[in-house]
């Protein structure tokens, strides 16, 4: 089947073309993000193939489905991306990939909190430098801590059961309780605001209406004093402007973030020998006790090969007409 690729980079080519052995589609590579004004690209395709930062919204799927697409497929679990019932409407079908190693994000969140509780990155930088001082480098032992875990689900339990490892109390916070986080030694919070407690608090949910920046200047006022907060989930989760305000009080002890809510124009690219605009991005690196990171918590060999492999299975569904099982749902 014709499917076109956005936002590919050289290991997508790569890995897709392996995982597309059998199968055999024609893929159209193209490293542009997927706007209204790049969606032209996907003339003649029946599929179309985006990742996290292509813009999938009702214009661009009009556009496509006025150019023969019926087929999204997003090579991530998240698809906060797309518009679903947009799609439903256009009678394009939606699919992602809900099964892929969860311990590629739940392992790089451990590796954040470690790297920024014990000052990791700044201590690297530098010995490179010659500065073998221990001043600043002080951190926190994570054992007897309290872990707060925002979202039981795959990632989630994942991450709590390594903090349990640990030695760290684990309170977690779902909409639907998993018995697989209890069973381990998680305790549910009822309700989010029991965050207050917890020394470290971890972000595992999806970017919903609801959970559309779930940590704002009113939550981070509620936390405890000198918390450390982890997102790899996605950057709308939190109001970066009151972040970046409860860091310079220091009611924020420490920042660590693999996503960002105007990642879109920054990730994924060098932007090396450019001059960046975006003020909040460069205010947020400024500071010694954090960490930004551009969205790689996916990034592990088993992961990606699974994200590949699924993609070519569900686009060689959709040409088979069988079941999709990773269909995205339509609330
Ligand atoms: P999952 O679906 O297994 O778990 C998500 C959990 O969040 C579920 O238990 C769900 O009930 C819960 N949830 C939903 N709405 C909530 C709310 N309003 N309040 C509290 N909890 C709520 O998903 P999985 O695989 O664990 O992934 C979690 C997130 O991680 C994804 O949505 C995605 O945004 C992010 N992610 C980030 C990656 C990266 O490279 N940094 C890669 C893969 C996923």
């Amino acid at each position: 089947m014709k499917t076109a690729v956005f936002s590919t980079r050289s290991y997508d080519k790569t890995l897709l073309t392996a995982a597309n052995t059998r199968a055999l589609h024609e893929l159209r590579f193209l490293q542009d993000r997927l706007t209204a004004n790049t969606a032209s690209l996907a003339a003649g395709c029946e599929a179309v193939c985006v990742f996290v930062n292509d813009s999938v919204d009702a214009e661009v799927l009009a556009i496509l489905a006025g150019q023969g697409t019926r087929l999204v497929a997003t090579r991530s679990t998240g698809y906060n991306q797309i518009d679903a019932a947009a799609a439903a409407r256009l009678g394009i079908e939606v699919v992602r990939v809900t099964d892929y190693s969860p311990y590629s994000v739940a392992e790089f969140a451990v590796g954040l909190l470690l790297a920024v509780n014990r000052k990791i990155a700044r201590a690297s930088a530098r010995t490179r430098d010659g500065n073998f001082e221990l001043d600043g480098l002080m951190g926190f032992d994570l054992h007897g801590k309290t872990v707060g875990v925002i979202g039981t689900g795959k990632i989630g339990t994942i991450f709590a059961r390594v903090m349990l490892g640990f030695g760290c109390t684990v309170l977690g916070y779902d909409q639907y309780r998993n018995p697989a986080f209890e069973a381990m030694g998680g305790h549910y919070m009822s309700t989010v605001d029991l965050v207050p407690d917890c020394d470290v608090i971890s972000l595992h949910c999806p970017l919903t209406p609801e959970t559309k920046h779930i940590v704002n200047a009113e939550s981070l006022a509620r936390v405890k004093r000198g918390a450390i907060l982890i997102n790899t989930s996605r950057g709308g989760l939190v109001d970066t402007e009151a972040a970046i305000a409860a860091l310079k009080t220091g009611q924020l002890g420490g920042l660590a973030i693999d996503v960002y809510e105007q990642e879109a124009s920054l990730f994924f690219q060098d932007l090396s020998s450019t001059i960046i605009e975006d003020d909040v991005i460069q205010r947020l690196v400024s500071f010694h006790n954090v960490i930004v990171t551009g969205h790689q918590g996916f990034f592990t060999q088993e992961a990606i090969g699974q994200i590949m492999q699924t993609t070519i299975e569900s686009i060689s569904a959709f040409e088979a007409g069988t079941e999709l099982v990773n269909r995205v749902p339509v609330s």
